[in-house]
């Protein structure tokens, strides 16, 4: 049941606050501000030398963020891989470790694939799925489930922010258990993410101006998104999100990767998404979003408060963020990507619910 939202996409995309906070609870303590891995999902972070994952489509940028906190937030070194390459790889794996696979459906046959040759190696299995009795979960050591609730719209939105949530509270607690945080770094953390639920509830007022900025999109072939360090990931999921939904060409890069070639392409017919809160990469960023502009590029930039004053380039339009500790951005930013590509699909009269060519599980590869 769709409630008073057009689309299943739409309505998914508005569960986010409390789906998010409903997945958090699982795995955090909210009085004591602490993780508190839930029975079941005990994982020992302190013995692992490094930590694989594998995923495919939204669930893969899933994991990219997760790298960045698991490196960032508990020291952990992460191999990373999309599961299709991942299976046939070869890839050698030290004793005892820990392999991660996400998957909403719990049934992606790269994903579950690449799990098997992980046990057949000897690695335990944790396994991030929305479908617990999934092939995924029954097949895993841990099972860490994401609470989003069924996800019907193709394009996957709510279980992708609720992926982000499990992987950062996972981090916090390898953080802690690592010795790389000290209580009160998780106090803080725990903090902030206990704050998400309200700032994605803010970010959904970006709604009318996001529809705006869409029915110009709807009008262009092409789109760049650009984003470093966290908002990278979130430049990827942007493109995906938008191609396969309004099937206007998308693609997303490392916004220092613009000058290895895709800046061939700027001109005024391309507009460049940039997703860059206020964080400690900001200033890069705004030095690539000056390289489009000096080449006539339209840019969208979804950004804070700060962000938007101390950026020195002119936009074809700044939506403004709420601001918030640089570790909750990935989480937050999903909501304008994700309103951007389903008021664009909208606009140009797609089936937003049932994308062509797509299908809700891909159980072949
Ligand atoms: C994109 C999308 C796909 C899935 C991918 C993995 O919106 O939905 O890219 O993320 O097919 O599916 P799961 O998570 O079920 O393994």
């Amino acid at each position: 049941d769709k409630g008073n939202h057009r689309h299943f996409m739409l309505k998914e995309i508005y569960e986010q606050p409390e789906v998010v906070a409903h997945t958090l609870g699982h795995y955090v303590d909210f009085a004591e501000r602490r993780v508190a891995l839930p029975e079941g999902a005990e994982i020992d972070f302190a013995g692992l030398d490094r930590l694989a994952m594998s995923a495919c489509g939204t669930a893969f940028y899933a994991a990219l963020v997760g790298q960045y906190w698991f490196e960032q937030l508990a020291r952990l070194p992460v191999d990373l891989d999309i599961a299709s390459e991942f299976r046939y790889r070869e890839v050698p794996l030290s004793a005892n470790g820990l392999s991660l696979f996400i998957s909403q459906s719990g049934e992606t046959a790269d994903t579950l694939a690449s799990l098997r040759y992980c046990r057949a190696h000897g690695q335990k299995i944790g396994a991030i799925v929305n479908v617990p009795t999934s092939s995924i979960a029954r097949e895993a050591d841990y099972i860490l489930p994401t609470l989003a609730g069924p996800e019907i719209g193709v394009a996957s939105t709510k279980a992708f922010t609720c992926q982000l949530t499990t992987l950062l509270a996972l981090a916090i607690g390898a953080g802690r258990q690592r010795g790389h945080l000290s209580r009160e770094d998780e106090e803080k953390l725990v903090q902030a993410a206990i704050e998400m639920p309200r700032h994605l509830s803010q970010a959904l007022k970006l709604e009318d101006e996001i529809e705006g900025l869409a029915k110009e999109l709807s009008r262009v072939k092409h789109v760049l998104y650009l984003g470093r360090g966290k908002s990278f990931p979130l430049a990827l999921e942007g493109a995906l999100k938008l191609k396969e939904i309004s099937y206007i060409h998308a693609e997303g890069y490392a916004a220092g990767e613009l000058k290895h070639g895709p800046i061939a392409l700027i001109d005024e017919t391309m507009p460049v998404i940039v997703v860059a809160p206020y964080d400690k990469v900001f200033d890069k960023t705004v030095s690539n979003m000056q390289e489009v502009a000096a080449r006539g590029g339209r840019i969208i930039l979804l950004t804070d408060e700060e962000g938007a004053r101390s950026a020195a380039v002119d936009t074809m339009k700044t939506l403004i963020l709420p601001s918030m500790p640089a570790a909750i951005a990935p989480i937050v930013y999903a909501v304008p990507v994700q309103l951007l590509a389903y008021h664009t699909a909208v606009f140009m009269g797609t089936d937003v619910d049932q994308p062509r060519n797509l299908a809700k599980s891909v159980t072949v590869e």
